[in-house]
């Protein structure tokens, strides 16, 4: 059954044949993966990154030809309404990123690890990395760290995990600073996120992403890194740029000035379910596809003339 609504730009028979359930999709463009993704940056191409939370979504995304999906813990906030994403549990994430893989299995899709996954212990941080590679069939797995964290990122290099080091500010660490915060504002602040660039890629990390830091600062990682840097509110000097999905389409409350949205769908949601609204009131529900055959009809209405008669014979 086909379950996409078509619109002006895309056909979504281009994206699913008919007959295809809204998890299938057809082979439309090249596989990104990681070598053809590190490939590319290394010819100086900057590539995209949104935040993707299910399959259909997915599918789309792919069809747009978003190289990379990051599933977030931001699903927390975005998906379960937690005012937080520590609040953002490990088996539902585990859960949306196999979702997302499986609507776009020509796309990166990098899961991220939630608070207290990986924190508390390195043997259980690298078994709940492992996780999300084999149940969550993701490609890659983000972390929020600093320079402390670099003997288990070395850990899950060494079993194999590709792993993207998320740093500058950390939203996992927001209680412990009193609320969100920029990082590398200070000189000394600064000069931290380069050592914390720097212990990563030693590790092992395969890509770094920078929150919410000056451009200078950014820059500096930038010019210093053998991995792709991928930014979010951290400068245009990054090879890759993310952010939230919902912020861009408009159906977050507020959206930071780097992801300010190309279309306001929350708007467009509250006019087709208005229009929902109508379409129920008056009845228009258009034409009613499920007929009994002729026959069956015309017994089941002259059953309903004879109520005693059997109508099962
Ligand atoms: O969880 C998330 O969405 C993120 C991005 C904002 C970088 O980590």
């Amino acid at each position: 059954m086909e379950r996409v609504n078509s619109s002006k730009k895309i056909d979504p028979a281009e994206v699913v044949a008919a007959g295809e359930s809204c998890n299938s999709i057809a082979g439309t463009r090249e596989v990104v993966t990681l070598r053809s993704l590190l490939r590319s940056t290394r010819t100086g191409e900057r590539f995209a990154c949104l935040t993707c939370y299910d399959a259909t979504t997915a599918r789309w995304l792919q069809h747009a030809g978003v190289p990379l999906l990051l599933v977030g813990d931001t699903a927390g906030e975005i998906v379960l309404g937690h005012p937080a994403t520590i609040h953002t549990p490990l088996e539902f994430l585990i859960t949306l990123t196999a979702a997302v893989k499986r609507g776009a299995p020509q796309t990166l899709v990098m899961a991220d690890m939630p608070f207290m996954s990986y924190q508390a212990d390195d043997a259980e941080g690298v078994r709940n990395a492992g996780r999300f590679l084999v149940e969550g069939m993701a490609d890659l797995v983000k972390l929020e760290v600093d320079q402390s964290f670099a003997p288990l990122v070395a850990k899950m290099t060494r079993a194999g995990i590709p792993v993207v080091a998320h740093i500058g500010s950390r939203p996992q660490h927001a209680k412990a600073h009193g609320g969100y915060f920029a990082a590398g504002k200070s000189a000394a602040q600064a000069h931290q996120l380069l050592e914390d660039a720097k212990s990563m890629i030693e590790a092992g990390a395969l890509m770094l992403l920078v929150e919410a830091c000056p451009e200078e600062v950014t820059a500096e990682i930038v010019r210093r890194s053998t991995v792709p840097v991928i930014g979010c509110g951290a400068g245009s000097s990054c090879q890759g740029q993310v952010v939230v999905l919902h912020d861009l389409l408009g159906l977050t409350n507020w959206q930071p000035a780097f992801a300010q949205p190309e279309v306001h769908m929350g708007q467009q949601i509250a006019e087709a379910a208005s229009a929902w609204i109508e379409r129920v009131k008056s009845g228009a529900l258009g034409e009613h596809p499920y007929a009994m055959p002729e026959t069956e009809r015309a017994r089941f209405m002259s059953s309903l003339r004879t109520p005693a008669a059997d109508v099962r014979r």
